[in-house]
């Protein structure tokens, strides 16, 4: 496949130090990005309804074998409250993501998606809760799942395994991923920028991955250490490098949602809107109750997590809008048309 960057000028951009180089890059990103979206960030409510997991990804905060968080599982009332508050709130996309929690088994997740979707008919329902079979994906489909969010954390074997235990593997994530796709699914892939023994080489096939499943979303964020994980003394992602990944995903897939997340807010004051200003256009504040906030810790210190839904929708509303950017509370679907067109743009 074709593609606009030779390894050789990506791996240039993945590791230049110099912010002349890096702020080229922002900027082409950006006009690329404004040549499909203009200057819109799209809201999606996120609701973090399980910490559970039966998984033990050596990173992540929520891994079964740390024994030293407390669990929660939200019942259907709570989420359905919690969409009813994001839905007061404007928002059309509600995200329900959760550890992979074997008491959602496909018959509770499917009354969930059946219930949200009576409820708001012509809302978006994205779901990321881990690998399923394609039928249980199917199933969730059919009921009114639109999206589904799996990063694929590492396209690099090698590296995949030193990042998971040996019941995991690269290959069944990708099959899931292509599954996904292959469904209709609006398919969200993505990883993380700085995992121990990650190389710039491992960034490069990430980028390669994405090109060769054109994912309609890419979630990017620096990992960062969770203090009772195996990886807890290991340092956190580089905040340029991980910026210049967005841009990057974004200069290779122009049409990609790509969220500023919350992992770049919490290693940066204004990590969020530099990723916006590196070429990302989605944002995803937090729905969840108050209560459980805390718990849904994947990594130390995250943002976020005493403020309330409305508090966090104003208030990324102007961060949003102090960077130039318009908050947009639509769907905000991945657009398989072509450019704005400009001429019709300003008639309007
Ligand atoms: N640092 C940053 N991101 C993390 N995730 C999990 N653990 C960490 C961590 N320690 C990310 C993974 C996962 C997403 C939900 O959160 O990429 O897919
Ligand atoms: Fe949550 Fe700012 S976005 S407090």
């Amino acid at each position: 496949m074709s593609s606009r960057f030779s390894d050789a000028e990506l791996l240039h951009y993945i590791t230049t130090e110099e912010t002349g180089v890096a702020e080229k890059l922002f900027a082409e990103a950006r006009k690329v990005r404004e040549e499909y979206y203009r200057t819109d960030v799209y809201f999606r409510g996120l609701i973090e309804f399980t910490n559970y997991c039966k998984n033990d990804c050596f990173y992540c905060g929520i891994r079964a074998g740390n024994q030293s968080i407390e669990r929660y599982r939200l019942t259907l009332e709570q989420i359905l409250n919690s969409c009813r508050v994001g839905d007061l709130l404007g928002y059309q996309t509600f995200v329900l993501q959760g550890g992979e929690d074997p008491y959602f088994t496909d018959e509770r997740i499917l009354e969930i998606v059946e219930n949200i979707r009576k409820t708001y008919p012509d809302h978006a329902i994205t779901l990321s809760i881990g690998e399923r079979s394609r039928e249980s994906y199917e199933a969730f489909f059919r009921a009114g799942a639109n999206r589904y969010l799996l990063r694929h954390e590492t396209a690099n074997e090698e590296h995949y395994q030193k990042m998971h235990p040996r019941s995991m593997s690269l290959q069944n994530r990708k099959q899931c991923l292509y599954d996904l796709k292959d469904i209709g699914y609006q398919v969200g892939a993505g990883f993380m920028v700085g995992t121990p023994f990650q190389t710039q080489e491992n960034l490069l096939e990430d980028l390669r991955f994405i090109e060769e499943l054109q994912p309609h979303m890419v979630g990017i964020g620096p990992f960062i250490p969770q203090a009772s994980t195996p990886f807890g003394s290991y340092p956190q992602g580089s905040f340029e490098q991980t910026l210049r990944m967005v841009a990057l995903t974004r200069l290779l897939l122009p049409r990609a949602l790509i969220p500023a997340t919350t992992a770049l807010g919490t290693i940066s004051p204004e990590g969020r809107e530099r990723g916006l200003m590196a070429g990302a256009n989605v944002v995803m504040p937090n729905l969840s109750p108050k209560a459980v906030r805390k718990l849904y810790a994947l990594y130390d210190n995250k943002i976020c997590t005493g403020d309330e839904a409305a508090e966090c929708r104003l208030c990324m509303e102007g961060r949003i809008r102090n960077f130039g950017f318009v908050p947009n509370m639509c769907r905000g679907d991945f657009k398989e048309s072509r450019k704005i067109n400009r001429k019709v743009e300003e008639v309007e």
